[in-house]
């Protein structure tokens, strides 16, 4: 490797406690660390590579980094030194990461305020254990693993404390080459399962599993809505059959609505041809309406999903696609209904187990659209702004 690459990845490293963990383990000039000192801009220099390159080669990874957050232009390639666990984390060799509609806002600053812009994008992923940090018993190398995006929230209630170490979002993501993760927050991999499709079970998942099984409680028999193709909603509707409800759901494209009745939806909507798409679901359930409504779109569709909910049903708002209408969403029919609406902030590690025991245990894969290889990343996070997608994109590392 030339000098001038090991410089620039040195010099892209903007945290100055990143930038001196890198010099070290490159063995470089500790003024590189007070070269790049925080707020500096980062000056072109050349360091050369010493004799024992192989050596420090192999304590190099590629890793992609959120950059300025202006967009997906933003999203920039870069060298770093491969992370050393500290002690109760592990080192994960990063096998496969999965998008969500939040990485675009990520990268656009719209999601959790500035991130310094050395930070790795993407909440979802799945890997092998490599390396253990003191004290950790909990796996061990050669684990199969993936975790919840929230990695301090293992069980039990939501507290908005669990922010803090959201992966992807406050501390590094997936998508680099090895990643350091609390042990505390893996969860073993299905002996079956491939790391593709665990990864794909990350956060749309574990958001439609809390709002179908922890505060839908659903029973068999149960009608359960969802808008749009998504990654939450293709998800909901697999989590939902799996159960044994009936699964209406919305698209603006028919095509997409053929493809989910292939995957077992019962009462499918062209929210595009039928804006009153809360009509033909009412008719479609013989005007009872939905038991549990996976509200992904947010205040814009809330007064249809609420017009054409059942009696007790149960509403778990989770997206923010589009804003309220101007005179606001229409509450009241919450009242006549008994109905109940709950904000879902995604969940738990035991959500997350929960989960993948179910896909394992009912045989069922989760709806990935495409695979991407981890050199086109970019390419997948345009694929996933265009909409096109049905379900997941996956990234395939190495
Ligand atoms: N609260 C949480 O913890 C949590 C967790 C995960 C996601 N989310 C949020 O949930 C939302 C969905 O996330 P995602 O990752 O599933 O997004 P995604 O994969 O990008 O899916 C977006 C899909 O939503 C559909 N859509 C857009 N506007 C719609 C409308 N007016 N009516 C019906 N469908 C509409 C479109 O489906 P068609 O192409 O079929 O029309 C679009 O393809 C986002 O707002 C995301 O931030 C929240």
């Amino acid at each position: 490797m030339p000098g001038g690459v090991l410089s620039e990845v040195v010099m892209s490293c903007f945290d100055p406690s990143r930038r001196e963990a890198l010099v070290a383990a490159l063995g470089l000039p500790a003024a590189l660390v007070v070269a790049g000192a925080a707020g500096a801009a980062p000056v072109p220099r050349v360091v050369s590579p010493s004799n024992s390159f192989e050596q420090k080669a192999s304590r190099i990874m590629r890793s992609y980094q959120v950059g300025d957050q202006k967009g997906l232009d933003s999203l920039r390639s870069v060298e770093v030194a491969v992370p050393e666990p500290g002690p109760g984390e592990v080192r994960i060799a990063v096998k496969a990461s999965a998008l969500n509609h939040r990485d675009l806002m990520v990268m656009e600053g719209r999601y959790g305020g500035p991130k310094p812009p050395s930070r790795v994008p993407v909440a979802d992923g799945a890997g092998e254990v490599v390396a253990l940090g003191a004290g950790v018993t909990r796996v061990k190398l050669g684990d199969r693993v993936t975790a919840p995006h929230f990695s301090t929230w293992i069980d039990g209630d939501y507290d908005p404390s669990v922010f803090v170490a959201d992966v992807g979002n406050m501390r590094d993501g997936w998508l680099q080459e090895q990643i350091v993760l609390p042990a505390s927050a893996l969860v073993k991999l299905p002996e079956q399962m491939s790391y593709e499709d665990a990864a794909a079970l990350g956060a749309a998942a574990i958001t439609a599993w809390a709002v179908i099984e922890p505060f839908g409680r659903v029973k068999s028999g149960d009608v359960v809505l969802t808008l749009g193709t998504g990654g939450v909603a293709i998800l909901a509707l697999q989590i939902a059959k799996m159960s044994g409800a009936k699964v209406a759901i919305t698209s603006s494209s028919d095509a997409k609505l053929a493809a989910c009745r292939e995957l077992g939806a019962d009462i499918t909507v062209n929210y595009r041809t039928t804006p009153a798409w809360h009509e033909a679901v009412l008719a479609a359930t013989g005007g009872r309406g939905a038991d549990i409504v996976v509200e992904t779109v947010g205040l814009g569709t809330l007064s249809q999903s609420i017009a054409c909910c059942a009696p007790n049903a149960r509403i778990g708002w989770l997206g923010g696609l589009e804003g309220p209408p101007p005179a606001g969403p229409n509450l009241g029919p919450l009242i006549l209904k008994n109905a109940v609406l709950k904000g879902i902030t995604s969940g738990s590690r035991k959500m997350l187990e929960d989960l993948l025991r179910a896909f394992d245990g009912n045989g069922v894969k989760p709806k990935i659209d495409r695979v991407f290889p981890f050199g086109q990343a970019r390419a997948a996070l345009d694929y996933l702004a265009t909409g096109g997608h049905i379900g997941k994109i996956v990234i395939r590392h190495g």
